[in-house]
């Protein structure tokens, strides 16, 4: 099935908070952020910039009517600074004008004076100050300080990986008005419509039954939008509590990518020991996470990425301890993956090194220590259905390994200025939360009386699909077409304390609950049925089916259509309406032990990339990525492999070249689209076949088709390991260092000792 929004998509006629219609008397919000790092605050001076014709009001965290506090793990991060910034981009204040421009032009004449506090960016640093957020933690199996003796290898390093920008292609925006006696509604890009309405209610000190949140769908959100869309809703909705006015709140670009948070850069020391026949006996880690100047999600990220820190092998002996490194930069935030990525980057640096050193390709430790039915990870959990040979094996078999490699072979000897590498890239994704009580989701199935369907759920649409999944699940239970569903918005009024659309749980989670609503329905209807059909007694229903729109009565079909079941009940006054609720059964988690089992289950797959590097220019083009991705059943392989394709490209531009830069004083300097790239039509690889194992899924995952929006970004390392490959081709003598992203600057850095020509810059 094509995604429902194909068509609108297509014709532009999609509807993002932007396209909303707006109100008569509708402000427009300009936001006035710290230009310093870290410093005291003293009352900014709003003055001049209140002045300006068409300018209402300006806010300031002193009109605030309740708590100025928007935290959405710890209390520590303010909707506006009062007494201290802790970032450049911080937001201090909220310029609500008759127009745009004007906002923007009086937010321009704020005049703030800080006194300059002492500025950390270095995440390293940050620790060595117990600048830290939260404790640090440590996972842990067998016994490490033991198994070194056991070893016949050590190697020791350090790895680095970069933040990354989200770059959705809709910026951060809410529009929000008032409604009768003191409600308020807004619209919003937003991952987290119940973060919204309870940061709004505490800020404005209602109850958060005044409060509606309603989220069409978003132009893109990667993380960026699970709690940092937050920020522009609650100052869109105080703008309409306090001026009574419609307030529109939409991030210009540079805006967006100046004030808003990105993915954790990470930087981490790795210790890994082999016996000599390459098995894996021993790893230690310490990841550094810049998590920037606020709590923000950075405790959850780090959580997973050490659940992730072994990546898809078996190790006995581990100690992984991660910390969280309060930084002045803007608080980094969920992105694709969330913290995965940056923990299995280290794993797959720990293995390239040893390899290197042993003079072995790495995939032959690699594929030695892949994970094996019922190996334990370090949290306590054991696989099960476990893929990870399976998706090996069958892509070595497809992209035809062995002659691939000696095709590389061949190039690299025939070419002393073009170099060829191949990695591996195997991955190994648990899907749930790993905070427990967020395993859980509703929804709201109504069946109207000409037989045509509503449904909503707690999940939010942002191109991953997942309203086309919930049509297909309600047409599948409900046995009619799916032209008969209609999704409806993700509004808090409609399905209640939902969890964000994160995690790549949301299909199943929401999913199940539109089953059990879909269950429910037609269990009602196929009892009304039995009845009509002339069945009064009690368990005739167990008779009656629907299939394709259609009443059979023991396997006979009947004269009975759906239009006329739905109506018939509806006269008979069945309820057609039907809320379900579901929490992810079996998972749990210990932190105070670090065990648990707190994945529903594991996403299972490999990569094969190939690269080839310009060694005159340091350019690079990814040949091919080969994959074999367990799928499980997929539900809509259309749609699944847009998600595998798009996390692939974004997983390569993170680990090649979108490379985030901050100056000293914590000034973002890869500022705009000109000097933060990512990956577009000509970075490409040239080839991407993906390949569908087909399992047995999981019970977990909806109509056993598994979760797909976050694993597939993980390939994207195998681009950076295969371009070291083909650097080490061309210079097998030089040292390299584990650092991502590994932009053609350094690429070209590595393949000379010396630049060619002192030019000034670096
Ligand atoms: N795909 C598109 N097109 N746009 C997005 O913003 N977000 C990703 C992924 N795929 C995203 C996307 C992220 S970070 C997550 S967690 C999942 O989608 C969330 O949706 P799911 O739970 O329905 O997979
Ligand atoms: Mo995705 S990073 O869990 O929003």
């Amino acid at each position: 099935m094509k995604n429902i929004d194909i068509t609108s998509h297509v014709r532009g006629e999609s509807v993002y908070v932007d396209d909303i219609p707006v109100r008569t008397g509708t402000l427009y919000g300009a936001v006035f952020d710290s230009p310093m790092p870290h410093g005291v605050l003293r009352d900014p001076d709003v003055s001049d910039a209140g002045q300006m014709a068409g300018v209402i009001r300006v806010v300031t965290a002193k009109d605030i009517p309740g708590e100025n506090q928007i935290g959405i793990v710890v209390d520590d991060e303010p909707l506006f600074a009062e007494k201290v910034v802790h970032y450049v981009g911080q937001p201090i204040a909220l310029v609500l004008a008759e127009s745009e421009s004007r906002a923007m032009a009086a937010a321009r004449k704020i005049r703030v004076d800080i006194d300059p506090l002492p500025v950390i960016i270095d995440p390293r640093e940050a620790s060595k100050k117990g600048a830290l957020i939260g404790k640090p933690r440590t996972f842990s199996l067998g016994n490490i300080d033991q198994a070194w003796e056991t070893c016949d290898h050590v190697f020791e390093g350090v790895a680095e990986s970069g933040g990354q920008e989200h770059l959705y292609i809709e910026t951060q925006g809410s529009y929000a008005y008032r409604t009768e006696n003191g409600g308020i509604r807004i619209f919003s890009s937003n991952q987290s419509p119940t973060v919204v309405q309870k940061t709004v209610a505490r800020v404005l000190d209602v109850p958060m039954h005044k409060v509606e949140v309603d989220v069409r769908r978003l132009g893109g959100g990667f993380g960026g939008k699970e709690s940092q869309g937050t920020v522009w809703a609650v100052m869109a909705a105080l703008g309409a509590y306090i001026t009574k006015r419609a307030v529109k709140l939409v991030l210009h670009r540079l805006d967006d990518l100046r004030m808003t948070g990105k993915r954790h850069p990470y930087s981490s020391d790795f210790k890994i020991g082999l016996t000599e026949d390459l098995e894996i006996v021993a790893y230690e880690v310490s990841f550094y996470q810049n998590a920037g100047a606020f709590t923000d999600l950075s405790p959850a990220v780090l959580e997973r990425t050490l659940f992730h820190a072994t990546g898809s092998y078996f190790v006995p002996n581990v100690r992984a301890t991660a910390a969280g490194c309060r930084t002045n930069l803007p608080p980094n935030t969920a992105m694709r993956g969330f913290g995965g990525p940056q923990g299995m980057f280290v794993m797959e640096a720990a293995i390239a090194k040893a390899a290197e050193a042993l003079g072995v390709d790495a995939s032959t430790i690699q594929k030695k220590n892949l994970l094996r039915e019922g190996d334990a990870f370090p949290y306590g959990q054991k696989t099960e259905r476990c893929q990870a040979v399976n998706c090996w094996t069958e892509v070595e078999e497809r992209c035809d390994i062995d002659a691939l490699r000696e095709e590389v072979a061949t190039f690299n000897a025939d070419n002393r200025l073009f170099k060829k590498g191949i990695a591996f890239m195997p991955v190994c994704f648990g899907i749930s939360f790993t905070k427990i009580h967020m395993n859980q989701a509703g929804a709201l199935v109504h069946i109207y009386q000409d037989g045509s369907v509503g449904v909503s759920t707690g999940a939010t649409e942002m191109g991953q699909g997942v309203n086309t999944k919930m049509a297909q699940v309600a047409a599948q239970v409900l046995s009619v077409s799916p032209d008969r569903i209609k999704i409806e918005t993700t509004n808090t009024t409609r399905v209640a304390n939902t969890s964000p659309t994160a995690a790549s749980a949301s299909a199943d989670m929401n999913g199940k609950a539109v089953e059990k609503a879909g269950l429910a329905l037609s269990g009602r209807l196929k009892r009304f049925a039995a009845k009509e059909l002339g069945h009064p007694e009690s368990g005739a229903s167990a008779w009656i089916e629907i299939r394709n729109e259609q009443v059979y009565d023991r396997g006979v079909k009947t004269d009975l259509a759906w239009n006329d079941l739905v109506m018939g009940a509806y006269l008979a006054r069945v309820d057609l309406t039907e809320h379900a609720y579901y929490a992810t059964p079996g998972i749990h988690f210990d932190t105070d032990t670090e065990k648990g089992c707190p994945f529903a289950y594991h996403v299972y797959g490999t990569a094969v990339t190939v690269a080839t590097v310009d060694c005159l220019r340091g350019t690079y083009e990814i040949d091919a990525v080969h994959v074999v991705h367990d799928f499980g059943k997929s539900m809509n392989p259309l749609i699944d492999r847009g998600q595998a394709e798009g996390g692939i490209l974004q997983g390569i531009g993170w680990m090649t070249m979108e490379e985030l830069r901050y100056s000293e004083e914590g000034r973002l300097l890869s500022n705009t689209l000109s000097t933060y790239k990512i990956p577009d039509i000509s970075s490409t690889p040239r080839e991407m076949n993906i390949h569908f194992l087909e399992t047995a899924g999981s019970p977990l995952a909806i109509l056993k088709s598994k979760a797909i929006g976050e694993p597939p970004l993980m390939y994207g390392i195998g681009a950076y390991f295969a371009i070291r490959n083909a650097i080490r081709a061309a210079r097998q003598d030089k040292a390299l260092p584990l650092s991502a992203p590994i932009t053609p600057e350094r690429v070209l850095l590595s393949l000379y000792d010396t630049p060619q020509r002192a030019t000034g810059s670096e």
